[in-house]
Order: structure tokens, then C-alpha cells, then sequence
């Protein structure tokens, strides 16, 4: 019987530490990245899922190991990228943090408080710089509507990703997500279609995770090139 293929997949938010007690933060509940693992271990896939700090509860069966700031999963995706067949990277990593940390806690003493923040490295570019030839990565894109499509194929294209999710900044934290795929082959796929040609209608982050997995399985409609395309085969077009 062949091994499952290994897929990881990290989900949640990062905190970047101001002091002992303080961190900088956003609205991500990690809830996408739940549904990930469990419709992709019900697919009999082996997974890992590295979730961030103060998400929904991690998925019962599911191997889970936690982050909080950009570093730590920094360090864990060192560990378990080299070994994954696919990375989702559903995190919604900080791209600033405070350039000092202090040990202590900060006393309320100045009236203004000014946080010097430096950019975070791109952790999902650095993967993509280094996967092997048959490794596949999966970015998200979460942008106005009016600038979604855009930015997301920006972001496909900078950071070497094989496929991006381009969602609104709705879905952060909410129940359902309007998403759109694009692959570096140049394919556009929408999940579920809406009234009005070209756009997505929204569906359950449930029901999206079992879609994207099957999508990860599924041939591509061009048969003399499988799932997924390489940028290569972007340029070829
Ligand atoms: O650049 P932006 O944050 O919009 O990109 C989103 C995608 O890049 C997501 O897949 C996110 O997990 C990833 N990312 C990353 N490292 C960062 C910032 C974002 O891997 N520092």
C-alpha cells in the first residue's frame, strides 16, 4: 500500500511580543486551518497542523503543535516542511513585529509610547526558495475585494506559490469564506460559483476545506499536466 502523502498545514494568528505581558496580534481564529486538518485526515491524508495562539480548539486525532510569534513557526516549519508533500499556509503570520522586546513589563509612565516595528521574514516565500522539485505550497490572500484579485496574483507570483486562496477581509474570524483560486499555471477555480459570472459565493469554511482538499487530489482538466502546475508552465502560456 503506498504511504499517505504528508500534508502540513499551519492556521491561526501570531503574537509578537512587546514585553513580558504584551503582544501585537490580529483577528485570525485558525478556524479555516481546523476544518483543513480534519477534512484532509478524513481523506486519509497524514497531517500535521502547526496552529497559533488563542484559536479554536485544536482537532481532536490530528497531530497539533502549537506557535505564537513569527519565530516559532519560523522554527517549527525548519522542522516539518523539508518532510511535508504539501504545505497550506493558512496562518495569518504578522508582517511586522517589534524590532525590541523587553523582558519586563512596560510601566504606564510616558505619555506617548512609541513601537519601532521592522517586517517580518516571509516564511512561505523561504519555503517555496527551498522546496524539492515535487513539494507543493498553497498561500492564502486575504485583501479588500477591490484589490483581491490583483494582489493575490502579485502574491503568487513573488512569494513561488504553486496555488493562492483569495478571500476578502471578511473572512477573518467569520463562519464562511468567498474564495477564489488561482494557480501558477494560470488557472482561475472557483469553488462555488455566485449569481453574477466570475464571482464566488460564500460557503462554510467547512464545506470549503472538503472541497480544496479533493481539489488537492483531483486531476486537472488539462490531463497532460497534473495538479499542480509549476510557475514554469505560468510562462509557457
Ligand atoms: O503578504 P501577505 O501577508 O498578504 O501573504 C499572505 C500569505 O503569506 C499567507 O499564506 C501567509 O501565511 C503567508 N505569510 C508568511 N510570512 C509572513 C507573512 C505572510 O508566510 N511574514
Amino acid at each position: 500500500m503506498p504511504r499517505p502523502r504528508r500534508l502540513l498545514i499551519t492556521a491561526g494568528p501570531t503574537h509578537e511580543p512587546i514585553d513580558a505581558v504584551r503582544y501585537l496580534a490580529n483577528r485570525s481564529s485558525g478556524r479555516l486551518g481546523v476544518c483543513l486538518a480534519q477534512a484532509a485526515r478524513a481523506a486519509g491524508w497524514s497531517v500535521t497542523l502547526l496552529l497559533g495562539p488563542g484559536t479554536v480548539p485544536p482537532p481532536a486525532g490530528v497531530r497539533t503543535l502549537r506557535f505564537e510569534s513569527t519565530a516559532d513557526l519560523a522554527a517549527l516549519l525548519d522542522r516539518h516542511f523539508p518532510s511535508c508533500d504539501v504545505l497550506i499556509m493558512a496562518a495569518a503570520v504578522a508582517d511586522y513585529r517589534p524590532r525590541r522586546t523587553t523582558r519586563s513589563k512596560l510601566p504606564r509612565g510616558r505619555r506617548v509610547l512609541t513601537l519601532r516595528l521592522e517586517r517580518t521574514p516571509d516564511l512561505v516565500a523561504a519555503c517555496a526558495a527551498r522546496k524539492r522539485p515535487r513539494q507543493r505550497i498553497i498561500g492564502f490572500a486575504l485583501e479588500e475585494q477591490q484589490r483581491l484579485a490583483t494582489r493575490a496574483l502579485r502574491k503568487l507570483a513573488r512569494k513561488g506559490l504553486d496555488a493562492i486562496v483569495a478571500n476578502p477581509l471578511e473572512t477573518m474570524g467569520a463562519d464562511r469564506i468567498r474564495a477564489v483560486v488561482y494557480t501558477a499555471a494560470g488557472q482561475t477555480v472557483i469553488p462555488k460559483k455566485g449569481p453574477s459570472a466570475g464571482t464566488p459565493a460564500p460557503q462554510t469554511k467547512e464545506k470549503f476545506a472538503r472541497w480544496l482538499i479533493r481539489w488537492l487530489d483531483q486531476p486537472r482538466p488539462d490531463a497532460r499536466q497534473p495538479w499542480p502546475h509549476t510557475a514554469r508552465s505560468r510562462r509557457r502560456r
